[in-house]
């Protein structure tokens, strides 16, 4: 259920801090309740809420307000000031610690939420992966899942995973500038460690989908130093790879942006739209592979999709093998 009160009190919020990130600097307590259409006192309590969350915003005796700084960490006022998309976030949930924002997204997606609600997490203590993993997510990454309710049987879905993966990747790449590159299924990685993973997961009917709900997980903020031993090799982040911090609610949007551009063209133009766009990102098409598919191994060259987003496998004796659920290891290259 949605509440109203506290939306429309998160929408002045957000109506304050863009009038106050417009002023260089002060401005009056009677000027932004101009702005806002609400009393001095209502502006004087919106600013306190929006000092609770960490903005450092000044006050002076007839003077007013000015805006010092905003907080580091994500919160949804950071990300609506940023987020242009139509229905993606536009309901968005931001949490501090949960098991698993699969398990809170899952249940508000049964209670009736919007499609494009998004569930945000500071960190997890339960992360899931694919294939019943456990999901490493402490703070410093950006954990979240989102709900979609797609109008198609639940065999056209499998192509959604991919477009996750691909819009992740091309978000990495661009706000970053780092070479992120797609494992099919839709692993991203960088100099072959992993950085995101992606998991879909869908409640449906025999013919028609109720909703499905999709996780992805970025290693964003992460220190190098912080992954455990077993994970250390084969994981990064984007801290570790640029060196420095990226803005977690920048990287966010971009992936939401990405993803509904994405999923119009799937909704519009069918699957090929996303096996299309997964081949035209830096992608792993062209080499060696081990894969443990669900009915046994297969090994030789990762040669393409199909359109249902199957990985076809040539092997050693010519034939080529069609993987629909499996977990790719990729020969060194
Ligand atoms: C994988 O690589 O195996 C998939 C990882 C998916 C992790 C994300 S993090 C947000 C969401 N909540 C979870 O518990 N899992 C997904």
């Amino acid at each position: 259920m949605v509440n109203h009160r506290q939306d429309s009190d998160s929408s002045v919020r957000l109506e304050l801090l863009r009038a106050l990130e417009r002023q260089a600097g002060f401005v009056s307590g009677g000027r932004l309740g101009q702005l806002l259409r609400i009393s001095r006192t209502a502006v004087w309590k919106h600013v306190n809420a929006l000092r609770a969350l960490g903005y450092r915003v000044e006050s002076a005796p007839r003077r007013g307000y000015r805006l010092i700084s905003c907080p580091a960490s994500l919160n949804e006022l950071e990300i609506r000031k940023r987020l242009h998309t139509r229905f993606l976030g536009r309901e968005i949930h931001c949490l501090g610690s949960v098991p698993s924002t699969q398990d809170v997204a899952f249940k508000l997606a049964q209670a009736g939420a919007p499609e494009g609600t998004v569930v945000l997490a500071g960190e997890q203590s339960g992360g899931r992966g694919r294939l019943g993993r456990a999901f490493f997510s402490p703070a410093g990454g950006l954990w979240f899942s989102f709900i979609l309710r797609p109008p198609l049987q639940p065999q056209l879905c499998l192509p959604i995973s991919l477009l996750i993966g691909t819009a992740v990747s091309q978000a990495i790449r661009d706000t970053a500038g780092l070479p992120a590159m797609l494992k099919w299924p839709n692993d991203v990685l960088i100099g072959g460690r992993k950085v995101a993973g992606i998991l879909a997961e869908i409640v449906a009917e025999t013919d028609a989908v109720r909703f499905l709900v999709c996780g992805a997980g970025l290693n964003a903020n992460i220190e190098a130093r912080a992954f455990p031993p077993g994970l250390k090799n084969i994981a990064t982040s984007i801290r570790a790879e640029l060196g420095r911090e990226v803005s977690a609610a920048d990287l966010l949007c971009a992936v939401l942006e990405s993803l509904e551009r994405h999923y119009a063209d799937f909704l519009k133009l069918g699957p090929r739209s996303v096996t299309e766009a997964w081949r035209r990102s830096p992608n792993m098409l062209g080499r060696q592979v081990k894969v443990a598919a669900a009915d046994g191994p297969v090994e030789g060259t990762a040669l393409d999709l199909d359109d249902s987003g199957a990985l076809l496998v040539r092997g050693r004796d010519g034939q080529t093998a069609r993987v629909v659920v499996g977990d790719v290891h990729l020969a060194a290259a």
